[in-house]
């Protein structure tokens, strides 16, 4: 039931515990008094000569036996009061209580907040209503919120926040932040890389699943030296390696500009050394051009099935295509076309990517474009490739950075802190994964560049020049896909998800 508000009323707002203390006391204070006037009247009976026993013993005892029950009454509340009810209790007084500063701006007689508390997979959600408070100011209590959790929920804050569409009441999501903020997946071998077809995982309970995102294309920004690439190479690369080709032309294309560690690996592309990167725009045109391909077969899937299949229902394994240092590789391309090459030129590459990244998804494959500054990456990205990108991380993040990649009100609970490399602020449109949180990405306690030559040799099958690491890491590879693919197995929703897995684990084996 609604009730007003009212302004000095500290201990209307107050958990039952002070309550029914409260409560004690007066009830041993009247024992006390039971006793007082036992006493008094026995004296005034007693000087007066009167020959009559005053005896208050029994209802003395009767307050006192009362109140000790109350106190342990209140014990056994406080013990025993779930973690919902406590948090309840927590945010109603801060609202309510006048001395907590009345965030609400509420005034004497106004309809009090109502608060729900309701666990959720990781921490809780507070729904807020209000009717007599300005809902700009329901929707902006993360501070509040996180900063009157203390003692058993000191280490809970606000990660995220949803408004009522029709706006009445706002959800806030709480969650141990400093538990989260320590975890962190370590591979100390290639055989410690989790795969799955769909699924790449960041941690082991936070993955991107790609049979779920919707725009699945993903921007990976952030400064120098802030874990962009390491990233790259151990969340998407390494497991799509494993995994192995399909039989549909699946591909996995790396280009590195600045001619850095990555282009050290094989099938690694970097700028000619005259500055000439046709070379790396043929590479996309035939990624597409097999893009194409594939979504031609599974069209032929759907109509000889008669109803839509996805990619990883009918055998394909994720196809990439990886622009590091994505403002470098831009600029290698000229302007304008020349006579003798009218299909090399910059909107060439440009409308290349819009295909990919707009149409890549539904043929499975998947373009990932890493910038140095998340201002100028994403200023010389064409907005449709912009919107195509629905996975967006910001390695080192810091506000301003993060202004170009996310909304303010979607930023509105993040905090910036001290970060090293590999911690990044992340988003991805799976329905999971879709309110921004913090993450660390994992820490490769191995040579990522190594492996990645080794897995890029495997994969495009260079028995010639790599024969020896290719049957040591077809032997590693095939041993961690027997172990990932057995837990996306009992793990995956769809059968045919789990069948495919297992279908890639063979392709692996027998590669
Ligand atoms: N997840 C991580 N955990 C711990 N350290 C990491 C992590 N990721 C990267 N590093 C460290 O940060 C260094 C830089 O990483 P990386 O080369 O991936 O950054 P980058 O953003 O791609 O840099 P550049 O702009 O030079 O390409 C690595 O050599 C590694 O030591
Ligand atoms: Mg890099």
């Amino acid at each position: 039931m609604m009730s007003g508000w009212r302004r000095d009323a500290s201990l209307r707002y107050c958990s039952p515990t002070p309550k029914i203390i409260l409560f004690g006391v007066v009830l041993l204070l009247f024992a006390g008094i039971t006793k007082a006037i036992e006493l008094l009247a026995s004296s005034i009976v007693c000087s007066f000569g009167w020959d009559y026993e005053i005896n208050f013993s029994g209802i003395t005892t009767f307050f006192a036996v009362l109140s000790g029950l109350v106190f342990l009454m209140s014990i056994i509340e406080k013990t025993c009061r779930s973690a919902r009810r406590d948090i309840k209790y927590v945010i109603r007084r801060t609202l309510c209580d006048s001395s907590y500063g009345n965030p609400l701006h509420l005034k004497d007689g106004e309809i009090e907040p109502s608060v729900e508390v309701s666990k959720t997979e990781k921490g809780f959600k507070i729904r807020i209503d209000c009717i007599s408070a300005n809902f700009d100011d329901v929707s902006s209590l993360e501070t509040f919120i996180s900063c009157c959790l203390r003692n058993k929920y000191a280490d809970y804050a606000v990660v995220a926040k949803d408004e009522d569409l029709s706006g009445r009441y706002v959800n806030y999501y709480i969650e141990n932040v400093v538990i989260s903020y320590y975890q962190q997946s370590v591979y100390s071998s290639l055989a410690d890389i989790p795969v799955h077809l769909t699924k790449r995982y960041i941690r082991n309970d936070v993955y991107i699943d790609y049979s779920r995102v919707l725009n699945s294309s993903a921007i990976v920004a952030g400064r120098s030296r802030s874990g962009k690439t390491t990233a790259i190479i151990s969340v998407f690369l390494l497991p799509i390696l494993k995994l192995g080709r399909d039989d549909f032309g699946s591909r996995v294309i790396i280009v590195d500009p600045k001619s850095a560690e990555l282009s050290l690996c094989p099938h690694v592309l970097s700028p000619a050394p005259d500055g000439s990167v046709e070379h790396i725009l043929n590479a996309i045109r035939e990624f597409n051009l097999v893009r194409v391909e594939r979504q031609r077969k599974i069209n032929e899937f759907c109509k000889s099935q008669g109803k839509a299949v996805k990619w990883f229902e009918v055998g394909m394994k994720p196809s990439v295509l990886f622009l590091d240092e994505f403002v470098s590789i831009s600029d290698m391309f000229p302007k304008k076309a020349s006579k003798d090459r009218p299909d090399y030129s910059l909107a060439d590459f440009q409308g290349l990517l819009r295909q990919i990244a707009t149409q890549g998804a539904s043929a499975g494959c998947f373009l990932i474009i890493s910038v140095a500054e998340a201002s100028v990456g994403t200023g010389g990205l064409e907005s449709a490739v912009n919107n195509a990108c629905g996975i967006r991380m910001l390695f080192k993040p810091s506000m301003d950075e993060a202004r170009y990649l996310w909304s303010s009100e979607a930023l509105s609970v993040m905090r910036e802190r001290q970060y090293s490399a590999g911690d990044a602020w992340f988003s991805a449109d799976d329905g999971i994964n879709n309110k921004i949180s913090f993450i660390k990405f994992p820490r490769l306690e191995f040579g990522e560049y190594g492996a990645l030559s080794k897995l890029l040799s495997l994969y495009y099958d260079d028995t010639d020049k790599h024969g020896v690491e290719r049957e040591a890491t077809s032997t590693e590879a095939r041993s961690s896909e027997a172990t990932s693919c057995e837990a996306a197995t009992r793990e995956a929703s769809g059968a045919s998800v789990a069948n495919e897995c297992v279908g890639a684990d063979c392709e692996g084996a027998s590669a």
